[in-house]
């Protein structure tokens, strides 16, 4: 397995590689979530590429970034175990050198949900995987439907900038009482981890009351909300019922398929997951 750390090295090794690369690019600690995406690569490419970077211009100033967990040995044996060839690691200043000055401003679909709650967060994630598109070249790129928006921001991008890449997007691992798995995880108490199953509590209660034929996008919305609401350890931050596609909230009768869509604190640990209804 070739770990590389600088963009020179990366095309280096890229240009080496004949036939398709399939790119997984991920923050690290890696879990289920994100080997799925690697056997996805795996099974439609003749290479995986993976990259492993904690993107400091996608977390705000009171974000997590420093304390954002970290296991580079641990990922890296579990990428050598899945048969990965290739795996980009840069440092900050190989990303972002001195004097570095641009970025790609995301459109309407990074403004609701998380790109409100969270301002600049979608310009740091679009900046960060074109310039990793621009150092490994994958024809086709993985991404989880768990962050449902950064999918819709990441394919409008590369339909706008003419990408020369397919954006695959793999459906949501989750742990067996149907918890989502995700590196922010290891943050959560015991107790807290018991309080977390709310969040999909909430979401398959909507989803049964869909599949009854409840069309009403308000009453769903308060569904996901009072389940939520009644774990005492969980503080909401949002529950949204969006157009699938464009993620404009939705109120009264739904045409078409909606996205629940959640942002749950519990502690200090900020939970986000989502689930479509067709
Ligand atoms: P990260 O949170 O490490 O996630 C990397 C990829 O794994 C993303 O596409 C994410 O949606 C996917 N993923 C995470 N948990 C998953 C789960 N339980 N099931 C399926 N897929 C899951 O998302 C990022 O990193 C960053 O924003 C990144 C795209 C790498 C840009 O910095």
């Amino acid at each position: 397995m070739h770990v590389v750390h600088t963009v020179a090295e990366c095309r280096h090794i890229r240009a080496l590689l004949r036939g398709s690369v399939g790119f997984v690019p991920t923050m690290g600690y890696l879990h289920e979530g994100h080997m799925i995406l690697v056997r996805h690569a795996r099974a439609e490419n003749d290479h995986v590429a993976v990259s492993i970077f904690v993107n400091p211009a996608q977390f705000g100033p009171n974000e997590d970034f420093a304390a954002y967990p970290r296991d580079l040995n641990r990922d890296l044996a579990m990428l050598e175990r899945e048969g990965v060839g290739f795996v980009f690691n840069p440092s900050p200043d190989v990303v972002y050198p001195k004097g570095f000055e641009t970025y790609i401003v995301p459109g309407a679909v990074a403004e609701p949900l998380e790109g409100e709650r969270r301002p600049g967060h979608f310009r740091g994630v679009d900046t960060v995987v074109a310039k990793l598109f621009n150092a490994v070249q994958p024809a086709r790129a993985y991404f989880g439907e768990k962050d449902a928006q950064q999918v819709r921001v990441i394919k409008r991008m590369v339909k706008d900038l003419d990408m020369p890449l397919d954006v695959v997007v793999v459906p949501t691992v989750r742990e067996a009482d149907g918890l989502a798995m995700s590196s922010r995880n290891v943050y959560l108490n015991q107790r807290e981890r018991a309080a977390a199953v709310c969040l999909i509590n909430g979401m398959r209660l909507a989803q049964q009351r869909w599949q009854q034929g409840e069309r009403d996008a308000d009453t769903l919305r308060n569904i996901v909300e009072q389940t939520i609401r009644a774990e005492p350890l969980a503080i909401l931050d949002y529950v949204s019922i969006a157009d699938s596609e464009s993620l404009k909230e939705l109120h009264g009768h739904i045409e078409g398929a909606a996205l629940i869509s959640m942002a749950v604190r519990i502690g200090k640990t900020r939970l986000i997951d989502n689930m479509t209804l067709e």
